[in-house]
């Protein structure tokens, strides 16, 4: 018979949490501890969520994105049927700036600002930190060219950060500056490396042509050597992009947020001016960077909006924070335990469980029983796995009788009482 695995690079989400090659998949009930830390925070932001598709056209991410990208060129999972082209999301920016203009979302009034928490694809090589499904949750602040607005997208995701527990992590920053900015910038990095092109990778030559400012990403400690003289952006960058910038650093400043200014942070999408931004942790080897974000005031009119709509935000990496979180050995809440577990001896027992756990469920106990008509060990054994806080023990005597034995598992104690009784003792 043929059995079957999960692709290469997609990963299930177990109750216990598992090892997979280099990687550590967390327990379901850490991602759900993650997800209410992220809706908590939103809230405390006065964000909103957004959900989107996971299809979208694949026009929207080609021109959303930059159509020389990696993303856009190399891994997209796209598709068609009949004449419609569709991507599986790479990402959640273009889509939601879709979903803004399509839904005319301005016309609510104020700023949007919009989280999400959900899966996206890129076709990527697998190996740590890098799958080609994974998760992301992150915020859109739309309608706002406020330095504020790029502050509280920096500020809002340091608080997910610092909620969970993590310590170990660097924010760097830097501004891209605007639309006009960049030519002239671009232009003097090629000049200053087109006489070196001989000593550059296979990869950077070809970025010399195609987006020459991902070469600063360079990992190659030969390249980064290279370009420690090269042109910075930061003395190309306009006077209004320079003001908006400084204002960003002083407001991050005021509420205690450290950042490095990295002049060669340039981010892998193409929709990105003025603020870019990423939080590593040197936890994660080569994936160090399990977030990052930005100001994209071009991207609305790229995606078919008339006028410029100023927007900045962010996504981050939840395996990505999640294998940072286990670095840092933050194990997270508790796993799951049932209030009262109802081991049953004799037939009568066991087919009132059923209806024992309804009644107990209704006065808002979690309850379980086994199903599998065992032995009173063997339904011990179980009650122990599902860490239940109390053992309720019934046969068919004290079923006739109307009680059950109330054992105590953190103590020990155990006592006769009516079934009507249990949910005062559980919760006194
Ligand atoms: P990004 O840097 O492409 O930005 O992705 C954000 C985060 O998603 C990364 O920092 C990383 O943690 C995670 N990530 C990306 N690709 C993978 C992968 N193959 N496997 C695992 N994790 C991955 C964006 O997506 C922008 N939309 C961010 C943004 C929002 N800018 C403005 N608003």
């Amino acid at each position: 018979m043929k059995s079957f695995k999960s692709i290469p690079g997609t990963f299930d989400i177990l109750p216990d949490g598992y090892s997979a090659g280099g990687d550590t998949i967390a327990p379901s009930r850490m991602w759900r501890h993650l997800e209410a830390v992220v809706h908590r925070i939103m809230a405390s932001y006065g964000a909103e969520e957004i959900r989107t598709p996971i299809l979208e056209p694949t026009e929207l991410i080609a021109r959303g994105i930059g159509a020389l990208t990696d993303i856009v060129t190399k891994e997209m999972f796209a598709f068609e049927r009949g004449s419609t082209h569709y991507v599986m999301r790479p990402e959640v920016t273009a889509p939601v700036m879709r979903s803004y203009l399509q839904h005319n979302l301005a016309q609510r009034g104020g700023t949007q600002r919009l989280y999400y928490i959900g899966p996206c694809f890129r076709a990527e090589r697998p190996q740590k930190g890098r799958y080609r499904q994974f998760h992301q949750f992150g915020l859109e602040v739309i309608g706002s060219e406020d330095a504020r607005a790029d502050a509280e997208a920096i500020t809002s995701l340091r608080d997910v950060i610092r909620e969970l527990g993590l310590k170990q992590y660097t924010l760097r920053l830097n501004s891209l500056g605007d639309a006009d900015s960049r030519p002239a910038y671009k232009a003097a990095l090629v000049d200053f490396l087109t006489p070196k092109a001989d000593q550059l990778s296979d990869i950077s030559r070809k970025r010399l042509e195609t987006n020459p400012l991902r070469i600063l990403d360079t990992k190659s400690e030969k390249e980064q050597a290279l370009l420690a003289d090269a042109p910075l952006l930061s003395d190309f960058i306009d006077e209004s992009s320079r003001e908006h910038h400084e204002m960003v650093k002083e407001l991050l400043t005021d509420v205690g947020v450290d950042f490095v200014e990295d002049p060669f942070l340039v981010r892998g999408l193409d929709y990105y001016s003025r603020t870019a931004f990423e939080f590593e942790s040197p936890l994660l080897g080569a994936q160090s960077s399990f977030a990052g974000g930005g100001r994209y005031d071009l991207l609305s009119k790229e995606v078919g909006s008339k006028q410029v709509v100023p927007a900045v935000g962010f996504a981050a990496g939840m395996e990505r924070i999640l294998l940072a979180c286990a670095a840092e050995e933050i194990a997270g809440p508790h796993r799951t335990v049932v209030d009262v577990f109802i081991v049953a001896l004799g037939d009568a027992a066991m087919k009132w469980t059923f209806e024992g756990a309804a009644r107990l469920r209704e006065s808002g106990l979690d309850v379980a029983f086994d199903l599998k008509g065992r032995s009173m060990k063997a339904q011990m054994r179980e009650a122990n796995r599902q860490e239940a806080r109390f053992v309720a023990i019934v046969g068919d005597d004290e079923l006739a009788a109307g009680e059950v034995q109330l054992k105590d598992m953190s103590t020990g104690e155990q006592s006769s009482v009516s079934l009507t009784d249990i949910p005062t003792r559980v919760n006194a």
